[in-house]
């Protein structure tokens, strides 16, 4: 597109911070794994033009900040919480859903924020994760009684999840649908949060009412109103002390990622900003490339080493070191703080093996970077029925094992990543509720991958402040 007719575009290699050889259609020239395979090319152009001439979702001072709090993260300052749905949908774009997501991750920062003594950054897997990579590209079902085998769903912003010929085409402009979901979400967001939705002065609006309806042990709920009451006690004592608003501790901010799995979508929204040299992907403050898709010569990886923003990378039970190594200096030859969340997913029973090769072999290569958590993606199992869950056990383990792989190689964990969300639901089992796998079937809302349900985040919480804190 010609959006700028008086301004030449200034050359990516000369502008100092943007890599050798890329631009923002370099990727086009690497093999792309997980590619949509969109069947009206000149549908794909409209999409495009459209969602370049739109504004951005975020803005480059957003990301600027976010990259300033990894960066504290990296230090032991301050941890990084990111959770969401595994495959968010342009249906749960209500404000019930959007409101009650918002709350479970306040509510999860604040017990964190209080047993660590730490400041907590929020970051939600939604307002724009509608790209899901999927082990096999078709799925095969009835329609009309008969077998046929369909596209696999990817995603909102690929396809429909109904198992159906026309739902399953993979559509371009649900690229532009996708991108007015995720506005409509963070419009939503920013208000609540600008009017006073999570202001610590008023512990009301933490929602104790919400926390009964969730059937929390009475123990647990007395914690968390203690927690909640200590934070505004202190608030105001502060204040008073300091005779003035202590806006820092009060203003909630939050941050959105997503899985940069469609490039199409990504670098449409990739543009330079005014006063500021690079390019920003605009989709989104943090951005990650799945494990399915960081292979260091693909697209994901070309396409978002030359981006500004703070980028998360999956790693798998099975990442080299070597592999590692070279892909932060890929992603980051400058070694700037902030810019890599290196998201290890080993699952529980993999974690001590496999994770302190790699931490150790960071740290002796003196590299820069945010070591996350994500003890969803290695702990999945099915059920005897073929339901796909999670224990609450395996993800609590995977947790305490990371943990202490960190404090035995002296390396932090400076972040954790959940899939969640803040409603009733039975998608994981255990937990101190006890779902069990026969509940399963009757509440099992995701797309796509099992969630905590709100009782077992908030349950969490409590657990990883507890092996955190080292109380
Ligand atoms: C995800 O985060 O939903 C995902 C697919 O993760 P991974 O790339 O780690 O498998
Ligand atoms: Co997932």
């Amino acid at each position: 597109m010609n959006a700028r007719p008086n301004q030449a575009e200034p050359d990516p290699a000369t502008d100092g911070v943007t890599p050798e050889g890329w631009t923002p259609a370099s990727w086009r020239e690497r093999l792309e794994a997980h590619q949509v395979v969109y069947t009206d090319p000149a549908a794909v152009v409209r999409a495009k033009e459209k969602l370049a001439s739109l504004p951005p979702l975020v803005t480059s001072w957003e990301i600027e900040r976010l990259k300033g709090e990894i960066a504290q993260a990296q230090q032991g300052k301050r941890l990084i919480l990111q959770g969401g749905d595994c495959a968010e949908t342009l249906a749960d774009c209500r404000p019930e859903v959007i409101t009650a997501k918002l709350k479970i991750l306040l509510q999860m920062s604040l017990v964190l924020i209080h047993e660590l003594k730490k400041p907590v950054t929020r970051v939600g897997r939604f307002a724009g994760q509608y790209a899901k990579p999927r082990s096999s590209p078709t799925e095969t079902g009835t329609v009309d009684g008969k077998d046929v085998e369909l596209p696999s769903y990817f995603g909102d912003l690929v396809n429909s999840v109904e198992f159906a010929p026309d739902a399953r085409t993979p559509d371009p402009h649900l690229m532009v649908r996708g991108y007015q979901h995720a506005a409509m979400t963070l419009n939503f967001i920013r208000s609540l949060l600008e009017g006073g939705f999570a202001d610590l002065h008023h512990p009301e609006y933490w929602d104790l009412r919400f926390l009964e309806q969730a059937g929390l042990s009475a123990d647990r709920r007395a914690a968390y109103e203690r927690m909640t009451r200590n934070l505004a006690d202190g608030i105001t004592f502060m204040e008073n002390l300091g005779e003035a608003k202590i806006d820092d501790l009060t203003r909630v901010e939050f941050f959105t990622s997503h899985e940069g799995l469609n490039l199409v979508y990504e670098s449409a929204q990739t543009r330079r900003v005014p006063r500021r040299p690079g390019y920003y992907d605009l989709t989104t403050h943090l951005p990650w490339i799945g494990e399915r898709t960081r292979q260091l010569d693909g697209a994901h990886v070309e396409f978002f080493r030359g981006v500004r923003n703070p980028v998360g990378i999956k790693l798998g039970p099975k990442t080299d070191p070597d592999d590692v190594v070279k892909l932060i200096d890929t992603m980051n030859p400058t070694d700037e703080a902030g810019r890599v969340v290196l998201i290890a997913r080993m699952g529980a029973g993999n974690v001590a093996d496999r994770l302190p090769p790699l931490l150790e072999r960071v740290k002796k290569e003196g590299r820069t970077v945010l070591w996350m958590s994500d003890p969803m993606h290695g702990n999945g199992t099915k059920t005897a029925s073929g339901i796909k869950t999670r224990s609450f056990d395996a993800i609590l383990s995977e947790l305490q094992s990371t943990a202490r792989a960190h404090r035995e190689a002296g390396t932090i964990l400076g972040g954790v990543h959940f899939e969640l969300t803040g409603e009733d639901v039975a998608e994981c089992v255990g937990g101190a509720a006890g779902v069990g796998e026969q509940d399963l079937r009757a509440n099992f809302a995701s797309p796509c991958d099992p969630r905590l349900n709100y009782q077992q985040s908030l349950e969490l919480a409590f657990l990883l402040a507890a092996e955190l804190g080292g109380g």
